[in-house]
């Protein structure tokens, strides 16, 4: 954080404003307030802690006024399997059109440094978009860091080769079970074994093209039937040799499950833990766009309502407005200040785990 580098709080908060004024529409009340507060000598304003929070508060004040950090772009909606807990089912089944893919890269561009990272996860399987290849050189030639999710189904040599080349950045694999029992019993339609196999021959193909990228992680999603498992994840991961392990949270419709993965397990040498426990940035600096164009604020929302319930949650719709209109639209600054007041939307069960 900002204010750790400067010399005092005050000068902090002023370089914030210096780095951040144009993109800032906060009057200049809002600043003169902060300075009062921190300069304050009462009781209450000398405790560390009141005034940490504080800081947080105003920082989020500000990100919440910046272009989103991290964008999810959902690319297809296909997929082959039927994961036990996954709320897709009777989807329809489409790729975004590349035509939408680039307008929505070509507007993101113009915010970079600020947004930088793009996920390709949707409600389906990456793989199977017939644009993916394409995707990611667009994205990557403008600079983003780019990652996806994927069930490793249709990994083959021609696709693994095609993905180091297109200098993806990181690739989760989902892998719910160190046993084939377990495994199967949740992803199903997927083989053990063949998954396995997809991981191994990935690899080898990554040191045959000499190449570090993507950062190779498995990705299991903690749910009641595998979430004594938790510590082989890493034995497992060990033996593979693949970058790490990051554990989703198992939403269910609704409501965050919230299985017990905040019992950190030990941090293994070898094996590097990725997002433990969080799987989304607050989403005053996120948004989600599924594969049709409508910009959703949270990907929970997306395991947890199925597709016709959207429009009670969309922020905008890209094929009648742009980004920016919907991004710093009025729709978007009443969720965010909502968000951010201590009484969120009702329908939002993460949010005291996205800020914790
Ligand atoms: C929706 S899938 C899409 C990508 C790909 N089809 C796959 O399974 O890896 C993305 C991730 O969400 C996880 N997931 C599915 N249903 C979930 C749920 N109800 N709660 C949390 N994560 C879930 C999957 O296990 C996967 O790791
Ligand atoms: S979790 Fe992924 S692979 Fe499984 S059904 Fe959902 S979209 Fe398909």
């Amino acid at each position: 954080m900002l204010v750790e580098v400067c010399g005092t709080i005050q000068d902090g908060v002023l370089a914030y404003k210096s780095l951040t004024f144009r993109c800032l529409k906060l009057g200049d009340n809002f600043w003169k307030e902060v300075l009062d507060f921190l300069k304050g000598e009462d009781e209450e304003n000398r405790n560390v802690e009141h005034k940490i929070s504080t800081i947080n508060r105003f920082k989020l004040q500000v990100i919440s006024h910046l272009p989103p950090k991290h964008v999810q772009v959902e690319l297809t909606t296909k997929c082959n399997l039927k994961c036990k807990f996954c709320i897709r089912s009777n989807e329809i089944d489409g790729d975004m059109s590349m035509e939408l893919f680039k307008s929505i890269i070509d507007q993101l561009r113009r915010y970079k440094p600020l947004t930088r990272t793009l996920d390709f996860t949707g409600v389906g399987e990456p793989l199977l978009c017939e644009h993916l290849i394409p995707s990611i050189k667009y994205a990557k030639r403008y600079g983003f860091t780019v990652s996806f999710i994927s069930s490793f189904t249709f990994m083959n040599q021609a696709l693994a080769s095609d993905l180091v080349k297109a200098q993806l950045d990181n690739l989760y694999v989902s892998f719910d079970g160190v046993s084939k029992q377990t495994f199967e019993k949740i992803r199903i339609g997927a083989s053990f074994e063949q998954v396995l196999e997809n991981i191994k021959l990935f690899i080898s193909v990554k040191n045959r093209l000499k190449s570090f990228k993507p950062r190779l992680v498995l990705r299991p999603t903690i749910y009641p039937d595998n979430v004594h498992e938790i510590p082989q994840f890493f034995e497992l991961a060990e033996k593979l040799k693949v970058d790490g392990v990051s554990f989703g949270d198992y939403v269910v419709r609704g409501e965050s499950a919230g299985l017990p993965i905040n019992n950190k397990p030990k941090r293994r040498k070898k094996i590097s833990l990725f997002n433990f426990g969080r799987n989304f940035p607050p989403c005053i600096s996120y948004c989600y766009i599924s594969f049709d164009g409508k910009v959703l604020p949270c990907g929970y929302l997306t395991q947890m309502v199925p597709r016709k319930d959207y429009p009670l949650f969309q922020l905008g719709d890209l094929n009648q407005n742009s980004f920016s209109e919907i991004w710093f639209g009025q729709r978007y600054k009443h969720f965010k200040s909502k968000i951010m007041s201590s009484n969120p939307h009702p329908k939002c069960t993460t949010v005291s785990k996205c800020y914790q």
